[in-house]
């Protein structure tokens, strides 16, 4: 099965946009290996728009690799991933074109399919750009999705509409593995609380087989890159991990793998935050305590144990308050929750009823936590 818990991986949208090539693919495909990120499960290297010629040849009708950027195809290019032990994604689009003008898939879904098969992808991310206006987003994702199916090899449905068309409704019977729930992030704090507090009412409909997608990652960019910004600072990031993390989001890193510091690498395969992302039974969040600035965020996880997370959206220090009873643990119950905070592994002891913290602007704690007496 594909997509048994939320896909991880790297994609070259956010730094590259159209600056891509082989180069740029085997060297990030080098360091997912030589920073750790394959190992720690950061498995799909995918290329986003713009890696084709303008056009399809015009005898198979095929779409083919911009010779400039990719001079030894796709295939060189897809053998150097696996052979680095990762998995190889490309992208296309189900309208004409693709959001950069490049050839798209529509009335090609067949064809197009086998030639990612032929270039050995293990993952497609398929856009909505120039769609056709007569024809339903449903019916030309679900086109793609028997093509995928008819291709021969295994290749994960990674369908991009940005949240249109109320596609939580449809898009897991396409055979989709995975769905962009929301328009295109950008490296800001801003972006990223406005993408997460869109998405508080879908948690629901993300699930094994079929999660929802948040866009990638802008971790480590710094405001530098394809969809730059203002730019944030490691707490925005922290922050944006935790939320994508408890969220059961795909985790698709969009910064510069090349030139990540040993505080991103180490934030970004911090294993409990990993734990709670790929938890098997990938159980939506609860909300409780939900203000506008500050959220606290309740999951269960498969073995008993309980993720909370508290966030600041706000720009000065707040105190976020818990309240046992709104997460269904009674007072009367004699229960509380034994928390262990996984930044800083600070151990808090057995809460009971209620609990407080403080804290700072944009910045967020995130627990592990059993039930105890
Ligand atoms: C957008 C998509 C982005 C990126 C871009 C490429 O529609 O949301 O993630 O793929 O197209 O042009």
């Amino acid at each position: 099965m594909l997509s048994r818990t939320p896909p991880m991986g790297f994609n070259t949208w956010n730094t590259f946009g159209e600056n891509i090539n082989e180069d740029v693919i085997k060297e990030t495909a080098d360091a997912m290996v030589e920073k750790g990120l394959r190992d720690a499960g950061y498995e799909y290297l995918v290329i986003d728009d713009c890696w084709s010629e303008r056009e399809r040849d015009p005898e198979t009708g095929k779409i083919v690799p911009d010779k400039v950027k990719f001079p030894n195809g796709m295939k060189a290019v897809s053998d150097y991933v696996h052979s680095k032990g990762l998995k190889f994604g490309m992208y296309s689009c189900a309208g004409t074109r693709t959001c950069a003008d490049y050839p798209g898939s529509f009335d090609h879904e067949f064809l197009d399919a086998e030639t990612f098969a032929e270039y050995g992808a293990d993952f497609l991310k398929y856009d909505y750009c120039y769609k056709p206006q007569h024809y339903h987003g449903d019916l030309l994702y679900r086109r793609m999705g028997m093509a995928l199916k008819a291709c021969g090899r295994e290749i994960l449905f990674s369908a991009c509409n940005w949240g249109c068309d109320d596609v939580h409704n449809w898009i897991r019977s396409t055979g989709a593995h995975m769905y962009r729930s929301t328009g295109d992030i950008n490296d800001s704090f801003v972006s990223m609380r406005d993408i997460a507090v869109s998405q508080e009412d879908k948690l629901v409909y993300s699930a094994p087989g079929c999660f929802n997608d948040i866009d990638m990652l802008t971790i480590g960019m710094y405001g530098k890159g394809n969809v730059g910004s203002t730019g944030c600072d490691d707490t925005d990031y922290k922050t944006q991990f935790a939320l994508w993390c408890i969220y059961s989001a795909p985790l698709m890193l969009g910064g510069d793998i090349r030139t990540f510091s040993d505080n991103i690498l180490k934030l970004v395969t911090n294993k409990d935050l990993l734990r709670i992302n790929q938890d098997e039974e990938a159980r939506p969040a609860f909300e409780i305590r939900n203000q506008s600035h500050s959220k606290v965020f309740v999951k269960h996880l498969s073995n008993n144990e309980i993720a909370v997370l508290f966030v600041n959206y706000d720009d000065k220090t707040r105190k976020i308050e818990l309240y046992m009873e709104d997460m269904g643990i009674s007072a009367a119950s004699g229960y509380g929750l034994k928390m262990r905070e996984v930044f800083s592994g600070e151990e808090l002891g057995v809460k009971k009823e209620y609990m407080s913290r403080n804290v700072p602007a944009h910045d967020c704690e995130c627990f592990i936590c059993t039930l105890s007496k």
